[in-house]
């Protein structure tokens, strides 16, 4: 089973008001927000306390890149709403372990930042051991600048770390065109900054990345068996899932309209399993909980992750059209009955249309 890296969008803004701004627009389609070190540097604590009220369901991270004084400036931090937070690789272990101390205590997390760390893999070793769990591979603005490319090595060196069981995130102006580069890699998050808020539409920007990063590292799959449908059936019945929740204005966390057709993983071609976002406001838990409420208990349906949720048509027991329907519908009324607007009927007019071609 594949995971999914999560999306950090880094806001490297030098002013408060842009970063409100454009984080509350992208917040459903961003896993993390990073309170990037010159918005730090430039409103503090505040920024960290801003983007914490208008975007209450993200983690956030600041990224202080700490050297010294560990302890205090995790404690300001995670007062100030932050999840996690850096602290910079060449800092004395002394200050690596003051603030995992502090993480620890208020239940949060620190990163190592590797800009401009020569031997990744020794600092790794002593960092593993006082526990630090995640770190920061970062190609630097001004490495980037003097035309430092991503390598085959770098892929080694984030392996390597992989396998010393650190959650690794990867960063250093990474792009549509350059994310492919790192799929053959578990990395835990992938980290854009300038690629979205740069862009002229960041919300369709981070839309793009988002449903590439799950096309590319392919959401997990299923066992495709049920007693009584046959794989043409399923097939059907997922088109007219994704059909109908497109026109129920429901989003696809895999984008089909790029999809080429191949068997690549994660196409949408290759499963019947179709994940979808939860709409801002809601609880996946309580998505999911309300659709075994009107459809019964189901492997059918499920949630992939706090912001999304699943219907897989191979999985309905006693598989028939007409449960197609009536899991469509479930999800349908679920979704009505925790507030939020859809147009079922337009759904399910689709849904019908589609199974009885
Ligand atoms: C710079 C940073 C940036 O936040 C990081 O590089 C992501 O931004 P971009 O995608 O624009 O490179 O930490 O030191």
């Amino acid at each position: 089973m594949s995971t999914i890296p999560m999306l950090q969008f880094a806001l490297d803004f030098i002013t408060l008001p842009p970063a409100i701004a454009v984080a509350s627009k992208t917040a459903p389609h961003v896993d993390i927000f990073e309170i990037g070190t010159p918005l730090c540097k430039a409103a503090g604590l505040e920024a960290i306390r801003a983007i914490r009220e208008v975007c209450p369901d993200n983690l956030i991270l600041a990224d202080f890149k700490t050297p010294d004084v560990g302890w205090l400036e995790a404690k300001m931090a995670f007062e100030a709403g932050a999840d996690l937070m850096t602290v910079i690789g060449g800092a004395p272990m002394a200050t690596v372990e003051s603030a995992l101390k502090t993480a620890n205590e208020y239940g949060k997390e620190i990163l190592m930042e590797l800009t401009g760390v020569r031997d990744i893999i020794a600092y790794a070793k002593e960092w593993r051991q006082v526990g630090i769990e995640w770190m920061v591979y970062h190609r630097g603005w001004d490495e980037e600048a003097s035309n430092r490319q991503w390598s085959q090595d770098d892929l080694d060196t984030i392996q390597r770390l992989i396998d010393m069981g650190f959650k690794v995130t990867v960063t250093g102006g990474l792009t549509l065109e350059s994310i492919p580069f790192f799929q053959s890699i578990p990395v835990t998050a992938l980290i854009t900054g300038r690629a979205i808020h740069a862009a002229k539409d960041p919300v369709a920007s981070a839309m793009e990345i988002r449903s590439t990063i799950s096309r590319l590292w392919g959401a997990p799959q299923p066992d495709y068996l049920s007693p009584t449908g046959n794989s043409t059936d399923f097939d059907i019945a997922a088109k007219a899932i994704r059909w109908g929740i497109s026109e129920m204005d429901l989003l696809l966390t895999t984008d089909g309209t790029d999809c080429p057709g191949c068997d690549a993983h994660g196409h949408f071609c290759q499963g019947t399993k179709t994940a979808i976002y939860v709409p801002q406001g809601i609880n996946a838990d309580d998505l999911v909980a309300a659709i075994e409420g009107i459809f019964g208990p189901s492997n059918a349906f499920g949630k992939v992750n706090h912001e999304a949720f699943y219907l897989d048509p191979a999985q309905i027991a006693g598989y028939s059209a007409a449960r197609v329907i009536q899991l469509l519908t479930a999800a349908g009324n679920a979704l009505t009955g925790l507030g939020h607007r859809i147009d079922l009927n337009a759904g399910l007019t689709t849904a019908n249309q589609v199974l009885n071609f």
